[in-house]
């Protein structure tokens, strides 16, 4: 007999926070050293549109993003609980906030501009950024977005944290919340 240890997520874990803020690349890192799914709804909102995040922007506006965004992230939430990574301004938006916050545990990866920006190689993928300088673009937005954010179930302070570091905040906030369990399952040896 061979004893397994299995992490089971109650809900959905919502990452949430500024471009660069590492929602997808901790969230990747997450997700699997805890084995369980991850879904990044940028990703699902190309997807659904079959056209880049810049081209939707570019071709539709900010408003039609907004509303593929909200429809993407109600049909994620619909499913099993899963690590999610959410675009920078979902949590902004009231719908997407209000379901976020009834039906997820939101997690603010919280970072100062500076960082955000020092962790993000590709620009030209975040049509927000793609005009005037980068940095005072992410200043403002952290300005304006603090107060949305802060409404986060939990506030994890990134900027002087290692992946690992991040992960055991996480973890421990998720038991402390009952939302992480680990399950002994018993598997035949053959
Ligand atoms: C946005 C953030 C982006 C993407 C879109 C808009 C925002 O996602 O959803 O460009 O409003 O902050 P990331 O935060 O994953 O870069």
């Amino acid at each position: 007999m061979k004893q397994n240890q299995n992490y089971l997520l109650s809900h959905t874990v919502a990452l949430i926070g500024l471009m660069g803020a590492g929602k997808t690349t901790l969230g990747r890192y997450f997700a699997r050293s805890l084995s369980v799914d991850f879904i990044d709804s940028d990703d699902e909102i190309v997807k659904r549109a079959g056209i880049s995040i810049p081209d939707i922007f570019e071709l539709s506006g900010e408003e039609k993003f907004r509303d593929i965004e909200q429809r993407v992230i109600a049909d994620i939430l619909e499913g099993s609980p899963v690590i999610l990574s959410t675009g920078g301004g979902a949590f902004i938006s009231p719908k997407i906030r209000d379901i976020l916050s009834n039906k997820s545990v939101t997690i603010w990866l919280r970072a100062e501009p500076e960082t955000l920006l020092s962790r993000m190689d590709d620009l030209h993928s975040r049509p927000l950024l793609a005009k005037g300088d980068p940095l005072l673009t992410l200043t403002n937005l952290s300005d304006e977005r603090k107060r949305y954010y802060e409404q986060a179930d939990v506030i994890i302070d990134t900027d002087n944290l290692s992946a690992t570091q991040a992960l055991r905040e996480l973890v421990s906030a998720l038991q402390e919340r009952d939302v992480l369990r680990l399950e002994n399952t018993v598997q035949k040896e053959l």
